[in-house]
């Protein structure tokens, strides 16, 4: 068998270098990194004729990193092992069967970092931060959103008046939920029709920057169709479901390079980042997410409704936003120079409400997309009160005023922190 563990080896500015950590089943630390290394890239379970020595110089990975205490394992692949600008083909070799190993009874990928010239080979974000806030023309608070609720089950007439509220109480964006797309009762041209128009006269009356962000999930070909229709109608976003599309309708997307900001939804991110034993984290998928070029993307509040750490989310923010990670930072794990790739915009998203603002500025900073669903059309007094609940509390916040001293003459603040403390 081909002998991948050297822990004499330094990764090279072309190697791609992933982190896992593994727990074997039944066979020792050291012959499962040599099997994780091996059905990664050349490998099979037995050595095979057809290997030679060629192949193996100029592709075999080098396991450079392991400790069996804490099942930690960093690998360094050369980047010829891959097609560059194939985000499937990449994942299907340091995500792949390795999984599935039975000599493994838990794997998960925890980081990446990718080489120069392989960020080259993929579009990354086509606006990213300051695109958004021009777009938007905020500068510097965090941009405020909702979702349309119920979910689904509103009409289109319904939906777009939902949203005027919305705008109308102060948000910048309002979003369809994850799992509306065109249902019978509630069809995507008639939604965004409407929506639009009504986006439209909120802008006239504010005199703000109002945007609506359409989810366009579909099958790839119906999607492109439906992300064209909102750019005819003067829409500036689509919104995806970046892992129940998959990553090449997503890369697809991207290439398209229609003009438009790319809002990720991460919905059933759980299934695969939940199990912190088990699995890829969040953090992978959230470079894999900016190297195909998303312009915003949901990673978790810390305080609200899904799961998911402070520190762990801290650390993905930093990720998406920064040109290089913090050592410092107790996620951050291999090094990742974004050289040139524009920085994602974070999303925090998921059981927000007023209450909890200054926890979430305090924790993820005012560098943010916030967005409250249920803590907008919650409010006691419908949903413009909602809205304006919401911007009350982050004006407090930003005024540095606590929040029950700013809702002694904010009344929509005040009825908010009733309800939800
Ligand atoms: C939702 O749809 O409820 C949320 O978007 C979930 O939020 P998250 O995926 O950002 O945690
Ligand atoms: C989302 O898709 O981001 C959400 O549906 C969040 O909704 P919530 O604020 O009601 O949890
Ligand atoms: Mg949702």
């Amino acid at each position: 068998m081909l002998e991948y563990i050297d822990l004499r080896y330094r990764p090279g500015k072309d190697d791609v270098v992933t982190q896992y950590y593994a727990e074997p089943d039944g066979v020792s630390f050291e012959k499962a990194c040599e099997q994780i290394a091996g059905e990664s890239s050349i490998g099979t379970w037995t050595a095979i004729s057809t290997m030679n020595e060629k192949i193996a110089k100029r592709l075999k990975p080098h396991v450079f990193y392991m400790d069996k205490k804490s099942g930690i394992i960093k690998i360094a692949y050369p980047s010829e092992l891959f097609e560059f600008g194939n985000m499937p083909d990449i994942l299907s070799s340091i995500a792949g069967n390795i999984f599935g190993m039975k000599i493994l009874k838990n794997l998960r990928l925890e980081d990446i970092s990718f080489p120069k010239a392989m960020i080259r080979s993929f579009k990354g974000p086509g606006f990213g931060v300051n695109g958004i806030r021009k777009l938007v023309k905020k500068r510097k608070s965090p941009l405020l959103g909702t979702i349309v609720k119920p979910k689904v089950g509103l009409d289109p007439e319904q939906h777009a008046q939902v949203a005027y509220e919305a705008w109308m109480g102060g948000l910048d964006i309002v979003k369809d939920d994850e799992n509306l797309t065109s249902q019978r009762f509630n069809q995507f041209e008639k939604r965004v029709d409407k929506t639009l128009e009504l986006r439209d006269k909120a802008e006239k009356w504010t005199g703000e920057k109002k945007i609506y962000m359409p989810n366009v999930t579909a099958e790839t070909n119906e999607m492109i169709r439906r992300a064209e229709y909102v750019k005819s109608l003067g829409g500036e976003y689509m919104m995806i479901d970046i892992l129940t599309v998959g990553w090449a309708a997503l890369q697809t997307m991207r290439e398209m390079d229609l003009g438009m900001v790319i809002h990720a939804h991460r919905a059933m991110h759980g299934a695969i980042t939940k199990n912190p034993k088990h699995g890829i984290s969040m953090l992978t998928i959230a470079k894999i997410a900016r190297l195909i070029g998303v312009d915003q993307l949901h990673i978790g509040t810390a305080v609200g409704k899904m799961e998911g750490s402070p520190a762990e989310i801290e650390a993905i923010e930093d990720e998406i936003e920064d040109d290089l990670i913090h050592p410092n930072k107790s996620q951050h794990v291999l090094e990742q120079r974004w050289q040139g790739v524009k920085p994602v915009f974070a999303v925090a998203s998921g059981g927000l409400h007023p209450g909890l603002v200054p926890e979430l500025i305090d924790i993820l900073g005012t560098n943010i997309i916030a967005q409250f669903g249920g803590g907008c059309h919650g409010h006691p007094d419908g949903t413009r009160k909602g809205a304006m609940a919401i911007r009350q509390a982050v004006d407090a916040e930003l005024k540095g005023i606590p929040l029950p001293e700013y809702a002694r003459t904010h009344l929509e603040l005040l009825k908010a922190l009733h309800k939800w403390g």
